[in-house]
């Protein structure tokens, strides 16, 4: 039985991470729900139990925790994570803040396993995610020379403030978080532009696929564009490889990996949407075919819940994988 912390509870990472702290049983001693003052107060149930979240700050950092869930942001995470690894807390964090640091873990336990170099391992970017898990078996199968993604996010992705500003769209307002009106558009910016013209979220998705991916030769490039669905992200991966398979052979290769869904019959019109996505565990495929203009590179359509296997499902299951590991 362990001591479980989750800090953003109130936000839709955070309500999700307790849903599934629920639905999959995670043995807890206590819980205790974290959030900014603007929502400690509140009332959650949980269990058939009355849960009253509380603000963060330094000194509840340091209690005794087993477990932190964090997803709270970056500069939360940066300050705060540090506090609970030092009062003996392994910290699962949901925000980019420690992702490209060389001692932490990026983890997709499907993919790679922890090393708890640090106490603090870095759940990846939900568009990662759910590129990371088709690449790693073609990777393994047939060796990954070249990955290029454009993605279609959905407005979940931003949290409350996305879905908020979808809906004042729909009602003829203007927009307060996106940049431009989301409603009856798409943006093809996600996070802040850098020097060389790419944003922060494709810099995100280059980097952290070779990371996890464990190899710097891989080239990855990257479009990342945010469209007025609610749930669930699309990512269209344009993919060469070492070798040059069937699509049979591909397809055969991607579903035998776990949480691969391979929904492609294009004699029937099957292949995942976000509505077929959305609130489901897994990452559905299709539009598998081989590209007519380059030897050995393939299409490839991914499509999965941001907030399930993009986030919370993601952290819950290296959650699950560290408690596995004590039980050993
Ligand atoms: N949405 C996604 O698809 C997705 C995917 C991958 C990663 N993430 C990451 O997950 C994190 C949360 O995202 P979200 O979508 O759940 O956002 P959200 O709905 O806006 O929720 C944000 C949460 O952070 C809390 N918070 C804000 N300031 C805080 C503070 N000073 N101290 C403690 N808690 C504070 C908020 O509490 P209040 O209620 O008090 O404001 C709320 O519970 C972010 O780092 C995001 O990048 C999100």
């Amino acid at each position: 039985m362990y001591k479980i912390a989750l800090v953003g509870a109130t936000g839709l990472v955070g309500q999700t991470m307790l849903h599934l702290l629920d639905q999959k049983n995670i043995p807890f001693f206590s819980l205790t729900l974290f959030s900014s003052a603007r929502s400690a107060g509140k009332r959650v149930a949980f269990k058939g139990e009355t849960y009253i979240v509380e603000e963060l700050t330094e000194e509840k950092a340091k209690s005794d925790f087993d477990y932190v869930l964090m997803s709270a942001g970056g500069e939360i995470s940066l300050h705060f994570a540090p506090l609970f690894e030092k009062a003996g807390a392994v910290v699962i964090d949901n925000s980019s803040a420690w992702r490209m640091d060389d001692s932490i873990d990026l983890i997709v336990p499907e993919v790679n396993k922890p090393t708890l170099k640090r106490k603090i391992i870095a759940n990846p970017n939900c568009s990662t995610i759910q590129s990371v898990i088709p690449l790693k078996p073609l990777a393994d199968a047939f060796g990954l020379k070249r990955v290029a993604y454009t993605t279609y996010q959905s407005v979940s992705g931003s949290g409350w403030k996305g879905i908020e500003d979808l809906d004042r769209g729909e009602k003829g307002e203007a927009p307060e978080n996106y940049p431009k009106p989301i409603y009856h558009n798409v943006i093809p910016q996600i996070d802040v532009f850098l020097e060389d013209g790419y944003t922060k979220e494709e810099q995100k998705m280059i980097k952290e696929t070779q990371k996890i991916l464990k190899d710097a030769s891989i080239d990855v490039t990257a479009t990342c564009v945010r469209v007025p669905v609610p749930h669930a992200h699309a990512v269209a991966m344009n993919i060469t490889l070492k070798q040059e398979p069937t699509v049979a052979e591909l397809k055969a290769v991607l579903g035998d990996f776990p949480s691969i869904i391979v929904m492609d019959d294009p004699s029937r019109e099957v292949y995942p949407t976000p509505l077929d996505a959305a609130h489901k565990e897994g990452v559905f495929v299709g539009r598998i075919r081989k590209d007519n203009s380059l030897p050995n590179t393939y299409h490839l359509w991914s499509v999965s819940d941001n907030i399930l296997k993009g986030s919370a499902l993601n952290a819950v299951q290296i959650l699950e994988e560290l408690i596995s590991r004590k039980d050993d």
